[in-house]
C-alpha cells in the first residue's frame, strides 16, 4: 500500500466544510490543535469568522450546493494553503421528509448532502494521484449505514455519500488516495437541540459532544479505516442489517410503530414538533430491535 501524504507528525493542509458550529468546528479545532493548516468554510459567514477566530483556522465563506460555490471554495483554499492535502465533507442539511418530500427539497439536500462531496472530489482525487496521495473524508451519519425513521431523504442521501467514499476507495487506494466516512448517530449539536420533545426517548443512546466526534475523526485519521464509528455500538447494527436484514427491517418497523404510539399520546402542541425535527434520532436508539 502506498504511503498517504499525511506522513505522521507532518503538518498537512485541509479544508473543513460546514465548519461555522458542530462537528466541522469541532474537527476543524482538533486539526488545527494538532499542527494542520486549516481553511474552514460555511454557508454562514458571520458565524463561520467566530469559529475560526476561536480554531486559529482560515475562513472561507461558500455555498456548497452549487458547483461555483466548490470551485471557488477550493481556489481560495489552494490558493491560502498552497495546496489542499484532506478535505472534509461536513456541511450537511436534514429535511425530515417521507414520500411527500417536493422534488425541489431533494433537490437541494442533493446539493448539499452528495454533489458538493462529488464536486469536491472530481477535482481534488486527479490532483492526488497526479502527487502521489490525499484524503477525502465525509461526515455522512450512522443514517448513511443503518436508516434514520421519519427522514426518507437523509436517509438515501447520506447511503449515497457512504458510497461515494466505498467508490474512491475501491478505485484509487493503489494510489495513495484514502477516503473516510464519519457516521455517528446523535451528536450534541443545533441539529439534536432542534428535535423537539421526543429527544429524551429517541436519545437515550449516548449523544456525542462534536469534540468527542472530532477524538474519533482524529483516531481514524491515524488508521485509514473507511468508516469512522464515533458510537462503537453503530458496528453491531451494521453487522444485523448485513447478516439479516429481515430481522433488522421488522426491528426498525416495529420501532417505527412505537413512535407512532408515542406521537399520538403526546398533547396537541407538542405533537406538531414531534412530527418533524424531534424524530430526526431515530437510528441513535439502542433498542432490541437494532440487536
Ligand atoms: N448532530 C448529529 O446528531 C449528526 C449525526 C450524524 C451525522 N451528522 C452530520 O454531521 C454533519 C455536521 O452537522 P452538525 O451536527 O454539526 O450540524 P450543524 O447544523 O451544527 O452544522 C452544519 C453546518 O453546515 C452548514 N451548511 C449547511 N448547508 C451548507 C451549504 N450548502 N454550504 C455550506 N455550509 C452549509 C451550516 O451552516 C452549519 O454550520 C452533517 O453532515 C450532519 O448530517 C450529524
Amino acid at each position: 500500500m502506498p504511503q498517504t501524504v499525511l506522513t505522521r507528525g507532518v503538518p498537512t493542509r485541509a479544508v473543513v466544510t460546514g465548519a461555522a458550529r458542530g462537528i466541522g468546528r469541532a474537527v476543524a479545532a482538533r486539526l488545527v490543535a494538532e499542527g494542520w493548516q486549516v481553511v474552514v468554510s460555511d454557508l454562514d459567514a458571520a458565524e463561520l469568522e467566530t469559529a475560526a477566530a476561536v480554531t486559529g483556522a482560515h475562513p472561507v465563506p461558500a455555498d456548497v450546493a452549487t458547483d461555483a460555490g466548490v470551485a471557488g471554495l477550493l481556489s481560495a483554499a489552494s490558493e491560502h494553503l498552497g495546496q489542499v492535502d484532506a478535505f472534509f465533507g461536513n456541511a450537511g442539511i436534514a429535511l425530515m421528509g417521507g414520500l411527500d418530500t417536493p422534488d425541489a427539497d431533494w433537490a437541494r439536500i442533493l446539493e448539499v448532502n452528495v454533489m458538493a462531496h462529488v464536486r469536491a472530489a472530481r477535482r481534488l482525487v486527479p490532483e492526488w494521484v497526479e502527487r502521489g496521495g490525499g484524503r477525502f473524508v465525509v461526515t455522512a451519519s450512522a443514517a448513511g449505514l443503518l436508516t434514520m425513521l421519519q427522514d426518507l431523504p437523509y436517509s438515501v442521501t447520506k447511503h449515497a455519500a457512504v458510497a461515494l467514499v466505498e467508490w474512491i476507495n475501491a478505485t484509487y487506494r493503489h494510489h495513495g488516495i484514502v477516503a473516510q466516512a464519519v457516521c455517528p448517530q446523535g451528536v450534541q449539536t443545533r441539529i439534536l437541540e432542534q428535535s423537539g420533545p421526543l429527544a429524551g426517548l429517541l436519545s437515550h443512546d449516548r449523544a456525542l459532544t462534536a469534540e468527542q466526534v472530532a477524538d474519533s475523526v482524529w483516531a481514524g485519521l491515524q488508521t485509514d479505516v473507511a468508516l469512522i464509528l464515533p458510537h462503537p455500538e453503530v458496528h453491531d447494527y451494521y453487522v444485523k442489517r448485513a447478516t439479516d436484514p429481515d430481522g433488522w427491517l421488522a426491528g426498525m418497523n416495529h420501532l417505527q410503530q412505537k413512535l407512532e404510539q408515542h406521537i399520538e399520546a403526546q398533547p396537541e402542541r407538542q405533537r406538531a414538533g414531534a412530527s418533524g425535527a424531534s424524530t430526526r434520532h431515530t437510528h441513535v436508539i439502542d433498542t432490541e430491535e437494532h440487536k
